[in-house]
């Protein structure tokens, strides 16, 4: 399918894609990295392997907001972004130039390495509702940045102090937790005046449910996003930050997603 996807991403760049996405984008379907990218990867890995040694258990807070245990070995390779994805984000962030970062969803902090790996950001913030992954995941970001913050909050309690600081706006958000339609798009709704112009919205497991189908179905028609692309994972969303509605672009087949199948 790559090369198909090659070409079907070509002909969505020469319509108007924004050229930030053309590397991430391009990453997907050829696996290209340069060495300097390489090396971020195999240090993100690393630090994954060490959360799957680790001899504690976790407990994360699920969808319903139910908290439930995960072994480390879960944590690491279950709830948290794999190496592909996770790669992906890196590209986006280094592509973008994300001064800014936020993440909704911290977890063991391993996709907010990959976010803040980029010699670009200056500040990168992540919630996380779980005390213990909050602090595994400050433990794993300060191993690569003195620039990232995790805030053991309720994203909505978080949102409230944290949102107010970012007066420049917020370059890029990872919504990455409490995967159901009313919240996905609360979240959405409560960022969108601070996200600033080209920001890049990314929305996690848009296939997980019909209501996260539903949810990013909302976004790919939302006014203020001049672009979104469905990447099968993720659902891309490019901030204009006027009354524009998005051109929708879709990548999922190419990607090996189908359209409109959810998983649970
Ligand atoms: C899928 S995991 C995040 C994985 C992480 N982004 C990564 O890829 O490394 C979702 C995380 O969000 C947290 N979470 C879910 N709902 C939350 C809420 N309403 N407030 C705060 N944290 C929440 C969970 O505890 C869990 O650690």
């Amino acid at each position: 399918m790559a090369p198909l996807g090659l070409y079907e991403l070509r002909r969505m760049l020469a319509d108007g894609l924004p050229a930030q996405l053309r590397r991430p984008l391009e990453f997907l379907f050829d696996g290209r990295l340069e060495p300097a990218e390489r090396q971020v990867v195999d240090g993100v890995e690393r630090i994954r392997e060490a959360v799957a040694r680790d001899p504690r258990g976790f407990r994360v807070v699920n969808r319903d907001g139910v908290v439930h245990p995960l072994t480390a070995s879960q944590v690491a390779h279950r709830a948290s972004i794999n190496r592909e994805w996770g790669t992906f984000l890196h590209l986006c962030s280094r592509s973008f130039g994300a001064r800014t970062i936020l993440e909704l969803g911290g977890c063991a902090g391993i996709s907010g390495c990959y976010l803040t790996a980029s010699e670009r950001c200056e500040r990168f913030v992540t919630v996380e509702g779980s005390a213990e992954l909050a602090a595994l995941a400050a433990e794993n970001l300060g191993r690569l940045s003195d620039r990232a913050e995790v805030v053991n909050s309720l994203f909505d309690d978080a949102l409230d102090r944290l949102l107010p600081t970012f007066r420049d706006g917020i370059g890029l958000a990872y919504l990455d937790g409490h995967h159901k339609y009313e919240a996905t798009l609360h979240y959405l709704e409560r960022l969108e005046p601070y996200l600033g112009g080209g920001a890049l919205v990314v929305f996690d497991d848009i296939r997980l449910s019909r209501g996260m189908w539903k949810a990013w179905r909302t976004v790919e028609g939302r006014e203020g996003f001049a672009a979104t692309v469905d990447a099968g994972r993720f659902g891309l969303a490019v901030w204009a930050g006027s009354t524009t509605t998005p051109v929708s672009h879709d990548l999922s087949l190419p990607l090996g997603f189908l359209r409109g199948v959810y998983t649970g």
